[in-house]
């Protein structure tokens, strides 16, 4: 049986425990929040259990196929978006121009190198956050910590930071809105190569990135008229539309629990939430419930991986959670820091490409290099971004593993949140735009910039 488990029981027996949509809640959950209201949540959950999924199974596989590609190197995988979506800037125009950066960042790295990229948002779900305390106190009052908006919200007081189990469900719909606004950007015209002079915004284009993307979008113009001159039409669907597929870190295990549909066509659970769930750094214990509920869904999922990490834990890792070792199925989002990546992920790639698991490999460069600034802002500096990405590459290089992608934070906007890049962000800037809701993240110019230095790696 796929789905089961052996476990010790408390009488030192193995038992086989079989896998449900709720046998995480046997398991102990980190991360969560103190519900105040549990007939609340109930009542919720009920409601979600009934609503219509978000994504259908079919979606999650076509993602687990082209993930696939990715573990045999033939593809490579972009993960973005924010690093929380917020309720309050929810509109098209954000939506638009978060979708806008990572077409933008997918074809310089596929124009670049050749390499197919597979699209992955943090978008239509990223809702919840684990953060270092549970609560936070500020002048002696001592509140829970902002959780993300699917639980509570930013302003330091007693109503704002009480979790609202309500809450789960404006995150659904939200999630809703925006992946059918996606569906229609992606599908419907906006995302048409013919298009990609158009993609550049105003101010990504006066940049030194902006131009060089102009140079690289006007080469794919050119190509796209001689298609059309020779009487090759280039008004295929693969030209036309653009695949982009949703994700994000499934935290709350009862709104993931109440998504998880069975498919109709195979008999399996996928979590519906999503076509991509990752468990986080701070949540994959091995006896958790994150780990639990994970390992009997059919989605491609994802785990971050940090420096703590032991060799050890990602073998049992990949056994838990890719026991079949389907490709495609596991993606480790490693995240050691710009110091680390070297020492802290040689050994864990070698034990795993020894013990043949088929995993996809991506560098999320943005939280093992996360500091407050003097200014008091959490940032993190674009140069340590780019040398943790280029140790990920040498150090793939160096044992023979495909370093299949990157998992990165970015907004469209204009945002002062990471220091350095191109035109670059300075300490005393980033009071100017610093937007974030937690941590903080790329803007366009910093994104294009970050994906022409990744294509010159994947071009080497
Ligand atoms: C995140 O991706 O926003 C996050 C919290 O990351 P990690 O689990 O790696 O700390
Ligand atoms: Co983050």
């Amino acid at each position: 049986m796929a789905n089961s488990i052996a476990n010790r029981s408390d009488s030192g027996d193995t038992v086989t425990v079989t896998w449900t949509p709720e046998t995480w809640r046997h398991k102990s959950a980190a991360h969560q929040p103190q519900w105040p209201d549990i007939p609340e949540l109930e009542k919720v959950e009920k409601e979600l259990a009934s609503v219509p999924p978000l994504v259908f199974a079919g979606e999650a596989r076509d993602l687990k196929q082209r993930l696939a590609r990715v573990a045999e190197g033939k593809a490579f995988l972009l993960q973005a978006g924010d690093c929380a979506e917020s309720f309050d800037g929810f509109n098209a125009d954000a939506i638009r121009e978060k979708l806008r950066v990572i077409l933008q960042m997918a074809v310089v790295l596929t124009y670049s190198s050749g390499v197919p990229a597979v699209k992955v948002g943090r978008i239509a779900g990223q809702f919840a956050k684990p953060r270092s305390k549970p609560t936070e106190t500020v002048d002696g009052t001592e509140l829970p910590s902002f959780l993300g908006h699917m639980v509570n919200d930013l302003p330091f007081s007693e109503s704002d930071r009480r979790p609202d189990a309500q809450r789960l469900v404006q995150a659904y719909n939200q999630s809703s809105s925006t992946l059918n606004l996606l569906r229609a950007f992606t599908k419907g015209g906006f995302a048409d190569l013919h298009r990609v002079q158009a993609w550049n915004q105003e101010f990504v284009a006066s940049s030194n990135q902006g131009q060089r993307y102009t140079r690289l979008a006007s080469e794919i113009n050119r190509a796209l008229r001689f298609m059309e001159a020779t009487g090759i039409s280039s008004r295929h669907p693969e030209i036309s539309e653009a695949e982009f597929f949703t994700s994000h870190e499934a935290l709350i295990l009862q709104y993931e629990q109440a998504l998880t549909r069975v498919d109709s066509l195979t008999d399996e659970w996928y979590d519906c939430s999503a076509h991509m769930v990752w468990i986080g750094e701070r949540t994959r214990q091995l006896d958790g419930a994150h780990v639990e509920f994970m390992r009997g869904i059919k989605n491609p999922i994802g785990c971050k991986v940090g420096p703590t990490a032991t060799v050890d834990e990602v073998l049992s890792l990949c056994e838990v959670l890719n026991p079949d070792r389907e490709p495609g199925r596991l993606t480790l989002i490693t995240r050691m820091g710009a110091d680390n990546i070297t020492d802290g992920l040689k050994p864990i790639l070698e034990a795993v490409r020894d013990a043949g698991h088929p995993v996809v490999w991506a560098c999320d460069p943005m939280h093992g290099n996360t500091f407050t600034s003097d200014t008091g802002h959490k940032t993190r500096h674009f140069d340590d971004v780019v040398r943790e990405v280029t140790g990920f590459f040498s150090v793939h290089r160096a044992v023979g593993t495909w370093p299949g992608g990157i998992h990165v934070e970015l907004t469209g906007d204009d945002v002062t949140e990471c220091l350095g890049g191109g035109e670059e962000v300075h300490p005393q800037d980033l009071g100017k735009r610093y937007e974030t809701m937690c941590d903080p993240r790329l803007n366009g110019r910093q994104a294009l910039d970050l994906a022409f230095q990744v294509a010159e790696l994947l071009d080497q």
